[in-house]
């Protein structure tokens, strides 16, 4: 099983079983649905971004759906993914209650394949810091370009580098690559690390090496205020 998917996993049957709506009501950040930890970067961002008539979205890593409901209520044609079943179901659930159209699937991002459809927008509302290794951040990031149209645009939010984070108990960082490691059994995926094993838990760049990553990946970073990033296709 890949690193990332037992921790997601649990938290949506944690978040099912106690009657919350999405992922940040986990953590006490949000208590409606409607109102999401990216909402206003993603309001003041399309005021930004020159689009068509009902533009053609992917969001990745869409949880319960938050963020893929309010574009579909305001026009947006809107695919949307996540790795974990129970997010999917209830997201599937909040759109049909809202009375809004998202076409939800179950998807890992890291085997989404390049060659398929395009979009106006691709949304990334806090899931690649949970994508840690380079290996699989370069899969995401590939994807992402080859699927955004030639006029298209990356948004994204993501965790970062906070100095005033504190990582303890079972968590590590590592400040040279940015990696968050939570301390685990031997297994796929796991590593080990004076003499301890550990799983990739999430990645917190500084702003300039998200920045480099991005770039690097042939994605040309529009505008950038920390971790809310507008990007668009090397031309
Ligand atoms: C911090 S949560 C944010 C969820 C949602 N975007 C929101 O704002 O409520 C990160 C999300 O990324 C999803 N995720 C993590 N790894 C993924 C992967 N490889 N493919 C698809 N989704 C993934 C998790 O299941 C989780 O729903």
């Amino acid at each position: 099983m890949r690193y990332y998917y037992a921790e997601h996993q649990a938290a949506y049957q944690r978040l099912a079983q106690q009657g919350l709506t999405q992922w940040s009501d986990l953590f006490g950040e949000t208590d409606e649905y409607d109102v999401f930890p990216n909402r206003a970067f993603l309001v003041q961002a399309l005021t930004r971004l020159e689009l068509p008539h009902e533009p053609d979205v992917l969001e990745y890593g869409c949880g319960t759906g938050p963020a893929a409901c309010f574009l579909a209520a305001r026009g947006f044609r809107v695919d949307a993914i996540d790795l974990i079943p129970e997010a999917i179901a209830l997201a599937r659930r909040f759109a049909r209650e809202r009375g809004v159209n998202v076409s939800f699937s179950v998807q890992d991002v890291c085997a989404m394949v390049a060659d398929g459809k395009q979009y106006d927008v691709v949304l990334d509302s806090y899931c690649l810091q949970s994508i840690v290794t380079d290996t699989d951040r370069a899969k995401v990031l590939a994807a992402v370009r080859d699927r955004l149209k030639s006029t298209g645009y990356y948004v994204l939010s993501t965790a970062i580098h906070d100095p005033d984070r504190v990582y303890e108990g079972d968590f590590r960082y590592d400040a040279t690559t940015g990696i968050c490691y939570q301390a685990a059994e031997p297994g796929d995926d796991a590593i080990q690390l004076d003499g301890n094993w550990y799983l990739p838990h999430r990645r917190h760049l500084r702003p300039a090496a998200l920045r480099a990553e991005l770039e690097a990946a042939g994605l040309q970073v529009h505008s950038q205020e920390g971790g809310d990033l507008i990007c668009v296709r090397h031309r």
